[in-house]
């Protein structure tokens, strides 16, 4: 599987365009992800699919969620916009106003005045717009469910979405199927913005897309950040997509986070072994530079069922007997880089670029 990603240079990459890399802003925090914990209960099993997850993210940042299908980034992203409910912890929005909102814990009233603030973009632009609707109406749909607005201004909301996500005012008049998958995605981002979002949880947005139409609407996300000061918590498996937009990665293990750092920290200098593994996953573009790929051995666990100790020692080449039965959890390694790692202290593990 290629993207356009791995050809970036490591030079390259270290001169990305990311307006909040390498400046010394003022941090604002937005969003304060506190112990959040999601637990799926049926009959015969209990699935932990987020495991007590913590981090704050500061106002127009953006933070990666990576891992493995199945780790719980979906789940997370549910829990963030409140799409589904906790099972314990909190997500404490603050609002432009500065005022802090538990959002497990508010009224429906409230929440309801505040849920345009946080939302979410899907992986797959075809199965989440209605054929039978116009792109007008797909895109203005969330104005009208929501608020009673007159008439023109959601027009000028709609035309001013479909401007800024680079549609056509003509295209509005047309069906959805008319549309390529990068122009579906389009359409999606713009219905969110309609709703003047301040931070958006983009669930894997350009999976689904050609190689070849990633890079247009990654390129498009990073563009609105600036002009809308958006925030984003950008849930991918693609790590070179992440290191491209993202400030800050945190990685997810079977529900846990087992890292979570600044980008260009976590991607030279990774101090989880499953980080190790993931990053040297990566194709490097420099023929000079020698890339082994560590194997990650055996199956991820059955989330049901997970190990003992560190979850990650079924499949983990530093693994000791202290792994094996004592749990971990994330600790400041140094200021700002988090790791759940028994030999954190110790392992000088490899990183790329
Ligand atoms: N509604 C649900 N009911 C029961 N189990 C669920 C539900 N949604 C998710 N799960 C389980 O929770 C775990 C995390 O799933 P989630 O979809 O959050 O993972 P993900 O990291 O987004 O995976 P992917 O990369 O495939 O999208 C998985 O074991 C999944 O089977
Ligand atoms: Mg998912």
């Amino acid at each position: 599987m290629g993207t356009l990603w791995p050809a970036i240079s490591v030079t390259q990459r270290l001169h990305s365009k990311n307006p909040y890399k390498g400046e010394v802003v003022m941090s604002e925090t937005i969003l304060k992800v506190q112990g959040v914990s999601k637990v799926f209960s049926s009959k015969k099993v209990n699935i932990r699919a987020v495991n007590n997850v913590s981090f704050n993210v500061s106002k127009g940042e953006t933070i990666a969620i990576v891992g493995e299908s199945g780790c719980g980034k979906t789940t997370l992203g549910h829990c963030i916009v409140r799409a589904t409910d906790v099972t314990a912890g909190s997500v404490i929005y603050v609002g432009e106003n500065g005022r802090e909102y538990d959002l497990h814990k508010l009224d429906k009233r409230t929440m309801r005045s505040i849920r345009k603030d946080l939302q979410m973009i899907f992986q797959d632009p075809y199965s989440s717009l209605d054929p039978r609707m116009t792109v007008f109406d797909i895109i203005s749909e969330p104005l009208r469910a929501n608020y009673r607005l007159p008439k023109k201004e959601v027009e000028e909301r709609v035309k001013d979405a479909a401007a800024r996500v680079g549609l056509n005012p003509s295209y509005l008049k047309r069906y959805p199927h008319a549309f390529s998958g990068g122009q579906r995605q389009r359409i999606g981002i713009a219905r969110t913005l309609v709703l003047y979002p301040r931070i958006i949880v983009c669930d894997e947005p350009v999976s689904a897309l050609d190689v070849s139409v990633q890079a247009q609407v990654v390129n498009l996300l990073k563009d609105l950040q600036k002009e809308l000061d958006l925030t984003y918590i950008f849930i991918s498996h693609d790590l070179s997509v992440v290191e491209y937009i993202s400030d800050k990665v945190g990685v997810m293990y079977l529900g846990k986070m087992v890292e979570f750092a600044p980008t260009g920290e976590l991607f030279k200098s990774p101090r989880h072994p499953y980080t190790e593994a993931l990053l040297s996953a990566v194709p490097i573009a420099d023929p000079t530079v020698a890339g082994d790929r560590i194997p990650l051995e055996g199956e991820i666990p059955d989330p049901s069922n997970p190990p003992a100790g560190c979850y990650f020692h079924t499949r983990c080449r530093y693994c000791t007997d202290k792994c094996r039965t004592e749990e971990v959890e994330l600790q400041e390694a140094s200021p700002g880089h988090f790791v759940a790692c028994h030999r954190a202290e110790e392992l000088k593990l490899k990183g790329i670029g």
